[in-house]
């Protein structure tokens, strides 16, 4: 029996204020786009926001629905558009945030096991791995060096 370790490092900042001048735009952005987010069941507004390698920003929200399970994540609405109208470039950078309708907005967000593995399977598919930035409107910043470490032994064909 081989008993393996799996190690995740990150960086955790006190405020966007630390954050590279780059960064602190794109996380701005998501801070902002989170006005976009149609959530009138969770009250919970989330934005996706990337930055592509042909320099584009392609933002994405939450999107809900009364039938509860039609809803989708920011960070996939997100995918679906790069994937969609930017084909042929790749991801370098995402920042996510959120506003809480219904509480605070101060810890990073943790973005949900389905977008963790949609994540994956883009990184694969790019052959490239991509930041990134997860925040609320204030507070704590994580900036994670590739997606799919937030999603060890992820599920492939
Ligand atoms: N949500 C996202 O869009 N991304 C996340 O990372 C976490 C959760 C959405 C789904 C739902 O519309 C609302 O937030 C509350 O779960």
């Amino acid at each position: 029996m081989n008993r393996k370790e799996y190690h995740f490092v990150f960086d955790v900042y006190d405020s966007i204020n630390e954050l590279s001048k780059s960064d602190a735009s794109l996380l701005h952005e998501a801070r902002a786009v989170t006005k976009n987010a149609y959530a009138p069941y969770s009250n919970f507004n989330v934005a996706a926001v990337a930055q592509l390698s042909n320099g584009e920003i392609v933002a994405g929200t939450n999107q809900e629905n009364a039938s509860y399970p039609v809803g989708i994540c920011a960070e996939r609405v997100m995918l679906s558009i790069v994937s969609s109208l930017h084909p042929t470039a790749s991801i370098n950078t995402i920042a996510i945030a959120y506003n809480n309708l219904n509480g605070e907005s101060n810890q990073p967000v943790s973005p949900c096991g389905m977008c963790r593995q949609a994540f994956a399977e883009y990184e694969i598919r790019a052959n490239k791995s991509f930041r990134l930035i997860l925040s609320g409107m204030e507070g704590e910043v994580f900036v994670i060096d590739k997606a799919s470490q937030l999603l060890p032994l992820s599920f492939s064909l």
